[in-house]
């Protein structure tokens, strides 16, 4: 990214409603997008994701990438459009094999030395990094300027564990076992990642990306030392160097399954928000995390695909525990597959109607 590329991009002059919120400010009713808001369950995605060819096509092209980031933004009345792109770019970029198959996720080829690190082929990690800028550039100058564009990375630690395992499971064990067994092979393994993710995060900000989210969705499988280590101190590594390089942009954490360590997590990483899991009690978020950070979630992403009137009555619910609070209103997790995008239209409605 040259460093002139900042002054080119049309950042809103007039803060969006998103990112007054993660500035302290309350507003009523609050800010709305929604995590995985673009993806499987729209139609326009699917006929796009079947052109591109692979996900990763996708991924890499900015013409396709920016018409999916800006789909949910032309269906729905969402305060912020969040970069189309994956967590695993990170390592794809920095050489590692990776594949999507249907069904089963992401696959890679498993990283477990520091051998298998040293041979990683990086030559092709800045241009594939320009492309996804790129896709943040031609987001950024087609949205008004009350919308903000989310940017985002995995945390160090999630992407640890799909580069060591080669794939997803319930537990992380691979992972988490090798961090025991080998604690110099995973604090390498982090360092890169500490340090290819600020480059990331970096130039999506200086592409245009008014707020970056970091998503840690393996947190909450950690003993809580662990946590500390591969957690906590990598992500406050992430935050003190963006904070130094772009003073401006906040940013928000998701250590899904955090539990009782959020409040560390938010005091000793110094995020400004904190996205918190469908388990996450509403009354913690408000008398525990609010005075700490803006709190964002944590709507069940099954309530969301289920619908009816339970849907209302839990948006009020979480609308009146937060009333009064910096609040982002959010799933708890992605968005589901199955989900009738008419209830994502409902559910918008219902926040913007809501009295709280
Ligand atoms: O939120 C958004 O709309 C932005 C795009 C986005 C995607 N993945 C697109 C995607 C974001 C922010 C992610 C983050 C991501 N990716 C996470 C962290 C959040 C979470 O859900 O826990 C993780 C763990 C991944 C890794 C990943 N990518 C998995 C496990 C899978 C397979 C599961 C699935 O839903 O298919 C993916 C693929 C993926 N990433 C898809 C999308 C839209 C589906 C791919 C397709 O269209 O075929």
């Amino acid at each position: 990214m040259s460093p002139g590329h900042e002054q080119n991009h049309n950042r809103p002059s007039q803060p969006s409603r998103l990112l007054a919120v993660l500035s302290g400010q309350v507003i009523a009713p609050p800010p709305i997008w929604l995590m995985r808001q673009a993806g499987r369950y729209l139609p326009e995605y699917r006929e796009v994701r079947a052109r591109a060819g692979s996900f990763l096509d996708l991924c890499y092209s900015p013409e396709l990438a920016s018409e999916v980031t800006l789909q949910p933004i032309r269906r729905f009345d969402l305060d912020a459009a969040i970069l189309f792109a994956d967590i695993l770019i990170v390592p794809h970029a920095l050489g590692q094999e990776l594949r999507f198959s249907e069904g089963e996720g992401p696959l890679l080829e498993p990283i477990t030395t520091l051998a298998d690190l040293d041979r990683l082929d990086s030559s092709a990690v800045d241009m594939r990094f320009r492309l996804i800028f790129e896709t943040v550039a031609q987001v950024r100058s087609a949205l008004s300027p009350e919308k903000a564009l989310i940017g985002f990375c995995g945390a160090p630690w999630t992407v640890a564990t799909y580069m060591v395992a080669g794939r997803g499971s319930p537990d992380q064990a691979a992972a988490r076992r090798l961090a025991y067994r080998d604690p110099a092979f995973m604090r390498a393994l982090i360092d890169l990642l500490c340090e290819t993710s600020i480059t990331y995060l970096s130039g999506q900000i200086a592409a245009g990306a008014d707020v970056v989210q970091v998503f840690d969705s393996w947190a909450g499988t950690l003993a809580d030392d662990q946590f500390f280590e591969w957690v906590i101190a990598p992500t406050r590594r992430i935050v003190q160097e963006l904070k130094r390089r772009h003073p401006q942009v906040p940013i928000i954490g998701f250590p899904r399954g955090a539990g009782a360590l959020a409040g560390r997590y938010i005091e000793e990483t110094g995020v400004d928000g904190i996205s918190c899991d469908t388990a996450h009690p509403l009354a913690d978020m408000r008398d525990r995390l609010a005075p700490l950070a803006t709190v964002q979630g944590n709507l069940d992403p099954l309530l969301l695909a289920e619908g009816g009137p339970r849907l209302g009555e839990r948006v009020d619910e979480i609308l009146g525990a937060l009333a009064g609070k910096p609040h982002v209103f959010n799933l708890g997790h992605g968005i589901v597959p199955d989900t009738p995008p008419e209830h994502v239209d409902e559910l918008v409605r219902l926040v913007r109607q809501s009295r709280c």
